[in-house]
């Protein structure tokens, strides 16, 4: 059966990073016999410029009858004047939102190959790999009310609201405990329930559906004392579940661990497992059409998909065989390069191509 992927390059560096994920996708076609539809559609930006909105209605419905959405980057320094509901971001919330992704997978590995690219010495980092699993359609990016308002003295006030009902908290610790098993049963759910009602009721829930599974060992940390202990020692981590805000900020923290946030890729699930993948770096605007970027978190995201969403495991290896071959093999982007030689976006898609045919 062939799979239908929307491709949804986006803004900036999203052209050229997903140019090589579709090389890579065409490689499979030709040498894995593997089958799939690609439909390409505008989002952020491009949606803007193309269709008036960050998430054109023929784009979600692309989405909405796909397999899967490859996802590239979105926003730019041209679009940070238009009003909130217009600007690129708008149309990624949107589409998590629509598409009820609420499970957003956000694995740190260490590369061995990369093990000097950290900030942090390296015996605290080798062999780093933790998976953080943020909630991504509820909480603060979503609760409402929210707004500016004018108070009775003149004075404006902006406010949002951190919600979780039950249900939402329920699914993504379960998401969580599920990917717990499949690795080393460690789970630390993360809040702030010292301060704040809903993260109580977080804790609560979580070591409810924790009961259900028993050969994980589940703790729990307050978010400041978690981003301390990611920089103080990351090792002792395996998988993260937190609330939307606490997980944006926190997986920018353990992807800068890994000193390569340009070879992190992610995966935003919804409960059939049917997903949106994209690298966790941004459009990078500042090196966009100079054909500098990294496109591994876009071909990694591709090797997420083909686990998680598309059923061929075999074909996600292979596709993580090929890019640690290629690393092996001394090839670098300009931001994962220790001496001043490096290639760019499109001579490190070949070579990723050129690894995986040489395993087919
Ligand atoms: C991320 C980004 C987004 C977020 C922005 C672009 C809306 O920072 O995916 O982490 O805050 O979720
Ligand atoms: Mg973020």
């Amino acid at each position: 059966m062939s799979n239908k992927i929307a491709v949804l390059a986006g803004d900036g560096i999203g052209p050229e990073i997903i140019a090589e994920a579709v090389k890579t996708i065409h490689c499979l076609q030709q040498d894995f016999g593997f089958e799939a539809d690609l439909e390409y559609a505008a989002i952020g930006g491009a949606g803007y410029d193309q269709s008036g909105q960050p998430l054109p209605a023929e784009t979600l419905e692309i989405c909405e009858q796909s397999d899967a959405v490859l996802f590239g980057a979105i926003g730019g320094p041209q679009y940070d004047e238009l009003p909130r509901e217009l600007r690129p971001e708008k149309g990624l919330l949107n589409l998590r939102s629509s598409l009820s992704l609420f499970s957003n997978l956000r694995p740190a590995i260490l590369y061995p190959q990369l093990a000097d690219a950290s900030s942090l010495k390296a015996e605290l980092v080798a062999g780093l790999d933790i998976m953080i699993v943020r909630e991504l359609t509820g909480g603060i990016y979503f609760g409402q009310p929210r707004g500016i308002r004018e108070l009775e003295n003149g004075e404006r006030q902006g406010f949002n609201t951190l919600v979780y009902a039950e249900h939402e908290i329920e699914r993504i610790a379960r998401s969580a405990l599920d990917i717990a098993m499949l690795r080393n049963r460690r789970l630390c759910s993360v809040d702030k329930a010292n301060v704040l009602e809903v993260s109580e009721l977080w804790r609560e829930v979580v070591n409810r559906v924790a009961g259900e599974y028993p050969e994980v060992e589940v703790s729990h940390m307050y978010v400041d004392n978690a981003s301390m202990q990611l920089v103080r020692a990351p090792k002792q981590f395996d998988v993260i579940v937190t609330s939307n805000l606490f997980g944006d900020i926190l997986s920018d923290t353990a992807a800068m661990l890994t000193g390569s946030i340009g070879m992190l890729p992610s995966a935003s699930l919804d409960k059939n497992g049917k997903g949106l993948y994209e690298p966790v770096h941004g459009s990078a605007p500042d090196i966009a059409g100079k054909g500098l970027a990294n496109p591994l978190a876009t071909i990694l995201s591709l090797a997420l998909m083909l686990r998680y969403s598309l059923q061929q495991p075999d074909l996600a290896d292979q596709i993580e065989v090929a890019v640690g071959n290629v690393l092996d093999q001394g090839m670098r982007t300009a931001d994962i390069a220790e001496t001043s030689s490096s290639v760019g976006t499109s001579e490190m898609g070949d070579a990723v191509v050129a690894a995986l045919r040489a395993l087919a």
